[in-house]
């Protein structure tokens, strides 16, 4: 069983080679890049790959989507030197992976609430899609600065149409759906209806502050949390949160799992060089 296992994770490890099939332009500062891979094509809502981008650096990024027509997709927003280079890549160029890794969402079917804001709304598509497939009831509530930011509307919209659900937006500037924070109406939400799961991915300010709520309220809560990836595997403890590995015992950690990092979930995490510093 273990040889299989390990058998399993030396597979999923090595480097592979994809080619980019399809770039699609999501906002002005995000794209999507779409590719083929068979081991991605079978990857849990809420799981990473490790992206390398050829010459320049090896990045963590979850999947947007998993096998669909059989491609699936990381959605990236170009911040820095790795992402700005895979934002000048085409369709035929090539990029390595590694994964996927890491713990996904795990589903639940009742009555869900899923709180997303800019990329993290990525490992939020597919989850939201895999929740439809169980039917669950499901309240999306979506969150951005502005209406240009706004990502995967129409896929929402369009996921959403086959069940009983439900989509509430907010921008910071009121540019689309009402003015303010994703998490105001999450607590206006919350104070009214009962919910099975919360999940959420985006900022870590935002998803302490639906942390909270999840504790006042209640009501269960799965979180994708992002700290610096190196192995990706648990091996270099780059990501180590308190007693977790974020890369093998996350991203996404329960409400409970939290709750034993609380004095730096939502406050600190690692720079580079080990040194604690202000999320
Ligand atoms: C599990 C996980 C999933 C992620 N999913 C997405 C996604 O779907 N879309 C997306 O746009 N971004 C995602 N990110 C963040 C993404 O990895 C960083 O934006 C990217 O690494 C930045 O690299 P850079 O060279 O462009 O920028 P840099 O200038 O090198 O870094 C900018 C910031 O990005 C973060 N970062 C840089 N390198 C790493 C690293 N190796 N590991 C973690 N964080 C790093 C740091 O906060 C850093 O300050 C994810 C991160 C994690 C940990
Ligand atoms: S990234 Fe190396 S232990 Fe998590």
């Amino acid at each position: 069983m273990q040889e299989r296992l390990l058998d399993c994770l030396t597979e999923i490890n090595r480097l592979r080679i994809v080619k980019i099939e399809k770039v699609t332009r999501e906002s002005p500062s995000v794209k999507t890049f779409a590719f083929n891979d068979e081991w991605c094509s079978t990857a849990e809502p809420g799981q990473f790959v490790m992206m390398w981008i050829p010459g320049v650096d090896e990045v963590p990024m979850s999947l947007s989507t998993i096998g669909q027509h059989g491609l699936s997709a990381v959605t990236v927003a170009e911040v820095g030197d790795a992402t700005q280079a895979l934002h000048q890549k085409t369709s035929g160029d090539l990029l390595g992976i590694r994964g996927p890794f890491g713990t996904g969402f795990s589903l639940v079917k009742g009555k869900t609430m899923v709180v997303g804001g800019g990329t993290g709304l990525a490992p939020l598509m597919p989850l939201v899609e895999a929740l439809v497939a169980l039917d669950a009831r499901i309240t999306c509530l979506l969150g951005a600065k502005t209406k240009d930011e706004l990502l995967f509307l129409d896929r929402i919209k369009r996921t959403l149409s086959k069940v009983e659900g439900k989509i509430v937006t907010t921008t910071e500037d009121g540019s689309y759906g009402s003015a303010g924070v994703v998490t105001e109406l999450a607590e206006k939400i919350l104070a009214k209806e009962r919910f099975d799961m919360i999940y959420t991915c985006g900022k870590e300010q935002m998803m302490y502050k639906v942390f909270l709520l999840a504790g006042r309220y209640n009501t269960p809560l799965q979180a994708s949390l992002e700290r610096i990836m190196r192995c990706g595997i648990g091996l270099c403890g780059s990501c180590v949160v308190g007693e977790f590995m974020v890369c093998k015992d996350g991203p996404v950690l329960s409400y409970d799992e939290l709750l034993k990092i609380s004095d730096e979930f939502g406050k600190l995490k690692r720079d580079f060089s080990g040194r604690e510093i202000p999320v």
